[in-house]
């Protein structure tokens, strides 16, 4: 099988999170002790994948370049496009195409913080398989916010819903998303929805039309944050600080991942530390 390619998508407009969001990418405030977009990237980097296309906004771009170059510092390349208007999840593939030239991809939301024992294993599990999609299920309080999933008595997926006004259930489909090559043909087949966007729900829809859903859900224990507003950005900042200060640990840290991966060796770690020693980012990097 070919070795998946990742996305971040890091555009969007950020309207909830205002006046923050006016001049800055949202994807580029802290969450607590580094920018946001380091924890999506984190994710991808956990799940083998090496080729990142990063989309953002025209005005952002420049920034994200700035942030975190080609990628060879952390042994993995970032390839840069831009989405001009906020047009919706699914259009990351409108984009993506030549980008993943018939590879299998992973998706993943610029705003998402996915974290736990056993990410990597549930992980592993999506991007071993070669046919068809997952996507992972959290229990959420308020689900009417989420693209929800629900289940048959058996646990078999019968129907995903983009924020339904009467949820079925309280799973909400995270933002990390793994497909197989048909994701292309698929994003081609939808119409924008009623609030004008191309929805990811609706190629999710798809492929349960086609029995070609997989899920996983990420039982009590895993956090999943998505940081769009100023409640759940402080929330998420307050999780990663209270960890962190405990177990003395980063989380969302792409160069420890990268690390991990076997993809840099320690004296590069060691190197990237370096002119941060001033932060507690740069001084725990070689504590690792
Ligand atoms: P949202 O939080 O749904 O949208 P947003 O970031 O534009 O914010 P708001 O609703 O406050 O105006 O987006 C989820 C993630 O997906 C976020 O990281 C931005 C990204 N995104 C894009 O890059 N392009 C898009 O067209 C959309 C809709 C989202």
């Amino acid at each position: 099988m070919k070795s998946r390619k990742g996305i971040v998508l890091a555009g969007g407009s950020g309207t909830r999170l205002y006046p923050l969001t006016i001049a800055l990418s949202k994807q580029l405030l802290p969450v607590y002790d580094k920018p946001m977009i380091y924890y999506p990237i984190s994710t991808l980097i956990l799940a083998g994948i090496e080729e990142i296309l990063i989309i953002t906004t025209p005005s952002d771009l420049d920034q994200f370049q700035q942030l975190l170059g080609d990628g060879k510092k952390w042994g993995v390349h970032f390839t840069y496009l831009t989405q001009p208007e906020a047009g919706g999840i699914a259009q990351a593939f409108h984009l993506a195409e030549d980008f993943l030239d018939g590879y299998p991809s992973c998706l993943i939301l610029g705003d998402n913080i996915h974290y736990g024992q056993g990410l990597f294993d549930i992980m592993q599990l999506a991007d071993q398989q070669s046919e068809g999609a997952t996507v992972f299920a959290y229990h959420v309080a308020d689900p009417e916010r989420y693209g929800i999933i629900d289940f048959d008595d058996e646990g078999n997926a019968i129907s995903v819903e983009e924020k339904p006004e009467k949820p079925k259930s309280y799973w909400a489909i995270t933002g990390l998303y793994f497909y197989d090559e048909k994701v292309i043909e698929y994003s081609k087949q939808i119409e924008p929805s009623a609030r004008g966007e191309y929805e990811i729900t609706a190629i999710n829809d798809l492929y349960l039309q086609n029995k070609q859903l997989s899920v996983q859900k990420m039982g009590i224990g895993f956090a999943w944050f998505d940081t769009g507003t100023h409640d759940s950005l402080l929330e998420a900042s307050n999780y990663v600080a209270a960890l962190e200060k405990r177990q003395g640990l980063l989380i969302g840290c792409p160069e420890y991942c990268a690390y991990r991966r076997g993809l840099i060796n320690r004296a590069q770690l060691e190197a990237l530390a370096k002119p941060m020693g001033n932060s507690h980012y740069g001084a725990r990097l070689v504590r690792e």
